[in-house]
């Protein structure tokens, strides 16, 4: 696979109230065919998310993210696979298959993709609720 650009092309601030107010004490729905939903947070410390890639292969991922924190993913249904470019692997693209109970703490470039098509994995996220997201093209 080919190395990465490093030129963040891109810079997006997450601030407050960067997640919804939802009802307490009984179940909340998820939307379908989301990219990226928030679904709750608790202010000055964690929001809670889930993430379904569109792209279906590593060949379609435009750009890669980067954020001030480090992010938390693990598999809750179908098939997702993270690309991650570390720098100290000579920014090389790392593809790791995302599996349930098995999760990943990301602190480098990333994206995703699902194998079986758009949206047909989805991976629960924690991360702050306050922080700064750089983007560089892939
Ligand atoms: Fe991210």
């Amino acid at each position: 696979m080919k190395k990465i650009s490093k030129k963040v092309s891109r810079k997006v601030k997450v601030t407050h109230p960067s997640f919804p107010k939802v009802p307490l004490n009984r179940p909340l729905k998820i939307k379908q065919k989301k990219v990226w939903q928030v679904l709750l947070g608790d202010k000055n410390h964690y929001r809670v998310g889930i993430y379904s890639p569109k792209f279906s292969s590593v060949n379609e991922i435009n750009e890669f993210e980067k954020h001030t924190i480090k992010e938390f993913f693990m598999l809750i249904e179908g098939n997702l696979s993270l690309v991650l470019c570390d720098n100290k692997n000579k920014g090389r693209k790392k593809i790791i298959k995302l599996k349930p109970l098995q999760p990943v703490f990301v602190d480098t470039w990333h994206n995703g993709f699902c194998p079986d098509g758009p949206f047909t994995g989805k991976a629960i996220v924690v991360e702050r609720d306050l922080f700064t997201t750089f983007y560089i093209n892939n």
